[in-house]
């Protein structure tokens, strides 16, 4: 699918992988943002005028409810982005581990991307081909004993994303997931090496959409897979130190 013309509705447009993908599609596409108030989305607003921003927090209940409602009445929506995420790190048994983190990672990384497909899909399937891409990660693969919950949320946003793929099989929305390695963003500062810039990544997605990459694994995420496959220890090994 050319992405050219489209309209394109974007989760985490303010900051890393997201802002990336913003900066890439606005030139040819239609692109609204949906999030919070904040410095981020004011600086994001400034600098991309005609991007359309529906403000939302994806930790509320009813926020994919509010997208819709921001929509015009009978507008089509080409592509859903689900790229919002949170990712909490510290051990269940670390003395400043705050178990009130479990439902907010939850809610942002699976509940909402459930939520706003089943919100736009009446919307996605009014389009002479559609798809969601479902932005993903190598921890879903093979998790690492740091996040445990953001690894079970990826996880589980793979699992949502394979069914929800074969339900719509036949219609004219592809259901798409892009899985990234380590990417230089926020999410990440001050941890790890070896990370991939977020404009690359977020090229690589964007060619992954255009060539219908049911599961684009993205940079050392294709080598991880298959190890995994073979010899499960190691690759659990090489993602702990990670
Ligand atoms: N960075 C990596 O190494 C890496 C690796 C694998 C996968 N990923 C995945 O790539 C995606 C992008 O990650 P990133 O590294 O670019 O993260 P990031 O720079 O931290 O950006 C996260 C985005 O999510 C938005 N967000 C968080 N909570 C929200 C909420 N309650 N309501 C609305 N928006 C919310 C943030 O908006 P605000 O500006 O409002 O905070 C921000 O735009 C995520 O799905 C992540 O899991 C990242």
């Amino acid at each position: 699918m050319e992405l050219r013309n489209r309209h394109i509705v974007v989760t985490g447009g303010t900051s890393g992988v997201g802002l990336e993908l913003v900066r890439l599609l606005v030139a040819e596409n239609r692109v609204t943002v949906v999030g919070r108030t904040s410095p981020r989305s004011a600086r994001l607003r400034e600098e991309f005028l005609s991007v359309g921003f529906i403000t939302a927090d994806l930790l509320e209940a009813g926020a994919a409810r509010a997208v819709v409602a921001a929509l015009a009445e009978d507008e089509v929506v080409d592509g859903l982005i689900n790229c919002a995420a949170i990712q909490c790190t510290p051990h269940f048994n670390d003395p400043d581990f705050d178990p009130a983190s479990i439902p907010r990672e939850i809610a942002t990384n699976l509940t909402a991307p459930c939520e706003l497909t089943a919100a736009l899909l009446p919307r996605l399937l009014a389009a002479p081909e559609a798809f969601i891409l479902n932005v993903n990660s190598a921890l879903a693969l093979v998790p690492k004993p740091d996040s445990a919950v953001y690894c079970a949320t990826k996880a589980a946003l793979n699992a949502f994303s394979l069914s929800l793929r074969a339900q719509l099989q036949g219609t004219s929305v592809r259901i798409l997931q892009a899985f990234l390695p380590l990417v230089d963003t926020p999410m990440t500062a001050g941890r790890g090496t070896g990370k991939l810039p977020a404009d690359r990544v977020a090229r690589d997605i964007l060619a992954g959409i255009e060539r219908a990459v049911e599961d684009n694994d993205i940079g050392k995420v294709a080598l991880l897979r298959k190890l995994h496959r073979f010899l499960p220890g190691i690759a659990r090994k090489i993602v702990a130190r990670g």
